[in-house]
């Protein structure tokens, strides 16, 4: 729960944030056994037999905003690390006074590694990730292979990752790792995800590619969009 002022708005995150302090501590033999350290993300639902959706660097939450009510079929959990954002976010959405919305303020990329059950997710959304740039930053990119074996992990069989970027650089850097764990759906592989096209969020507006805050600031601007999504195939 977090309590705030927002352009003079209190700010109440009541029942979208699960507070960091309530997760399960990390078990002692964390390394020997990893599975002890993952949580039960769809108990935290009215509804956990939904499929769960992740949302990862929500920003303002716009996403999730426009994406969870069209689906009440489904569970979506919002990751942003910087307190600011994720307040503005949950207050957004608890406004919304939905019940599949949930949110954490931590760090998406360790929670996904520690604390996420095998097969737990329907589909991963990663839109217009922080670049990082500077070569001696890109350790910091979301997209490596140690986030594609955890993806991997955490989808369910045919569950999807779903991603949109705007930085040229960085798309180059995502397509060589994506070719490393991918081929096009209907090419003979031994790899595990098959890359199909992206299909626009029903959020999306006319012209857009998902429809985030992010995306209508620079499509201001002219920025070239590119969006893919790699499935999980069943063998993977
Ligand atoms: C460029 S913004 C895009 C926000 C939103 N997806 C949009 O399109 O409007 C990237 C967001 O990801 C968040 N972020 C970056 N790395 C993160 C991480 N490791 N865990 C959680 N959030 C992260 C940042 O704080 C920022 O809000």
């Amino acid at each position: 729960m977090s309590f705030g002022i927002s352009r003079g708005k209190p700010i109440d995150t009541t029942g979208i944030e699960v507070p960091v302090a309530t997760l399960p501590r990390l078990p002692d033999d964390l390394l020997h056994n990893p599975t002890l350290a993952h949580i039960d993300i769809k108990a935290w639902f009215p509804n956990p037999a939904l499929p769960l959706h992740l949302e990862i660097g929500s920003g303002k939450g716009t996403f999730l905003l426009q994406e969870a009510p069209q689906h009440p079929d489904a569970n979506w959990l919002g990751i942003e690390y910087e307190r600011e954002f994720f307040s503005f976010a949950a207050d957004r959405l608890r406004r919304t006074a939905l019940t599949n919305i949930r949110m954490l303020c931590l760090d998406a990329g360790e929670f996904v590694h520690w604390r996420v059950p095998d097969n737990a997710c329907r589909a991963i959304h990663l839109y217009f990730p922080d670049p990082w740039p500077k070569s001696r930053h890109h350790k910091r990119r979301m997209i490596q292979d140690r986030f594609l074996q955890d993806a991997l992990r955490v989808l369910e069989p045919l569950g999807e990752l779903r991603v949109a970027t705007d930085h040229a650089d960085y798309w180059a850097w995502m397509r060589e790792h994506f070719d490393r764990w991918s081929t096009p759906a209907d090419a003979p592989t031994n790899k595990p995800f098959a890359e199909v096209p992206f299909v626009r969020p029903l959020g999306a507006r006319e012209g857009e590619v998902v429809g985030t805050n992010f995306e209508r600031k620079y499509r201001l601007e002219g920025r070239e969009f590119h969006a893919t999504t790699l499935r999980k195939l069943p063998t993977g």
